[in-house]
């Protein structure tokens, strides 16, 4: 369908890019939709890692109303699916080769009983250590590549009066940076038994208790202020050169981006200490909800038919900090952090080490991905719960949700 066509329509998609880097992304699509003749109803819900846009999603498709897309990512596709409120892409996904375009391990998620329910726009990685080089060179010290080098390198940027660690005080920051941990210290084996497969073994054994140990001593290289920061606010700290180092995925290369800088040059990335053999991947995807509407259905299939389309993933991701979703495209574009991570997703998915994020609902459904959080976060912040303690809780929280 051409501009002008009879049979526009509008989108409205409900998503959480709000910060500098996600809005000039979520932007791309907008214009691209645009210029189709569609209209794109802006139904943006701020708050990192979209739990708030969650909620909201919610309670509109409860009183009957849900927007025409949203963002929904990973297995929480599945649970839209099974409430028979998502519409069917298979046709668009036919035209366009989907099956031929996506590895296997994408698009299965984007499958809901069979049917194409959902587009991917990209993926993200969360395990990433991102630096100011101009701190680290100050503090005399390098890129940390275990997470021994990182409390030593900590230290010193400490003494050379900077923040080592930049951290936003939130439940899914927190979970994040636990994940990361736990991938540093126990490995990605360990990892999916644990938060993919809820081994309630590997949940209460002396493996995590260690892993929630590391974690909380993070505490000791961050600053007082971190409470309820959001996550762009901690980069730039990093960006400013007031905060050495920040462990967050790779949006954080939005932000960074949209500050005009260079990768390798004004800012650093590498593999979050002791994961450079593990890649824990989130992948950004837009689910459409059923409608009757011809005129919005048609805008709805144009809208997905562009996520998948060359133009979209490479101006998207560019912005965004992620790469593509389909490994076919050129990627002299991009900086050298998202060729690493290319390189990175296809040797972790060939030769082991690919984990889906559990903070970032990857891994298991919502119920249960909340229940981590409490734990994690709870920990985090609780001087006195000893590790064990919330191990235990973790192995509850496995055993109520199966
Ligand atoms: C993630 C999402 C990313 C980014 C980040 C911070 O869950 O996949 O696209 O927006 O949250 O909000």
């Amino acid at each position: 369908m051409g501009a002008g066509s009879a049979s526009a329509g509008d989108v409205e998609v409900l998503h959480w890019w709000t910060s500098g880097g996600e809005a000039r992304a979520a932007n791309v699509l907008k214009e691209l939709l645009e210029a189709e003749g569609h209209g794109w109803e802006d139904f943006a819900v701020a708050g990192g890692g979209g739990e708030t846009a969650m909620t909201v999603l919610k309670s509109r498709a409860m009183s009957g109303n849900p927007p025409s897309a949203a963002q929904i990512k990973g297995p929480e596709i599945q649970e839209w699916g099974e409430l028979g409120l998502l519409g069917d892409l298979d046709a668009v996904a036919e035209e366009g080769g989907w099956d031929d375009l996506l590895p296997e391990t994408v698009a299965e998620v984007m499958r809901h009983d069979g049917h194409y329910v959902a587009v991917p726009a990209n993926v993200h990685r969360v395990n990433w250590l991102w630096a100011n080089p101009d701190v680290l060179e100050d503090a005399g010290v390098e890129m940390p590549t275990t997470l021994d080098e990182l409390f030593s390198a900590a230290e010193a940027i400490r003494e050379a009066g900077y923040v080592p660690l930049a951290h936003g005080g939130q439940a899914w920051q927190d979970a994040t940076v636990f994940e990361t941990v736990l991938l540093a210290s126990a490995g990605s084996d360990f990892y999916q038994r644990a938060l993919v497969d809820l081994d309630t073994e590997a949940l209460g054994s002396e493996q995590m208790i260690e892993a929630l140990e590391t974690f909380k001593r993070l505490r000791e290289i961050m600053d007082d202020g971190m409470s309820g920061r959001d996550w762009n606010i901690a980069t730039s700290m990093v960006i400013e050169g007031e905060a050495g180092m920040q462990l967050m995925g790779d949006w954080a290369k939005g932000e960074f981006t949209a500050a005009g800088l260079t990768a390798g040059e004004d800012y650093l990335c590498a593999a979050a200490p002791g994961t450079a053999d593990a890649f824990t991947f989130n992948i950004d995807s837009l689910a459409m909800f059923r409608v009757t509407d011809e005129a919005e259905l048609e805008a709805q299939r144009t809208l997905a038919r562009l996520v998948l389309e060359p133009t979209f993933q490479e101006a998207f991701n560019l912005a965004k900090g992620s790469i593509p979703a389909r490994p076919d495209l050129d990627m002299s574009e991009f900086d050298s952090c998202a060729q690493q991570s290319m390189k990175d997703f296809q040797r972790t998915a060939e030769e082991g080490g690919l984990v889906p994020s559990m903070a970032h609902g990857m891994a298991v459904r919502a119920d249960i991905q909340g229940a981590m959080f409490d734990v994690v976060t709870n920990f985090f912040n609780d001087r006195d719960m000893a590790a064990s303690d919330a191990a235990q809780r973790m192995v509850n929280a496995a055993q109520a949700a199966l």
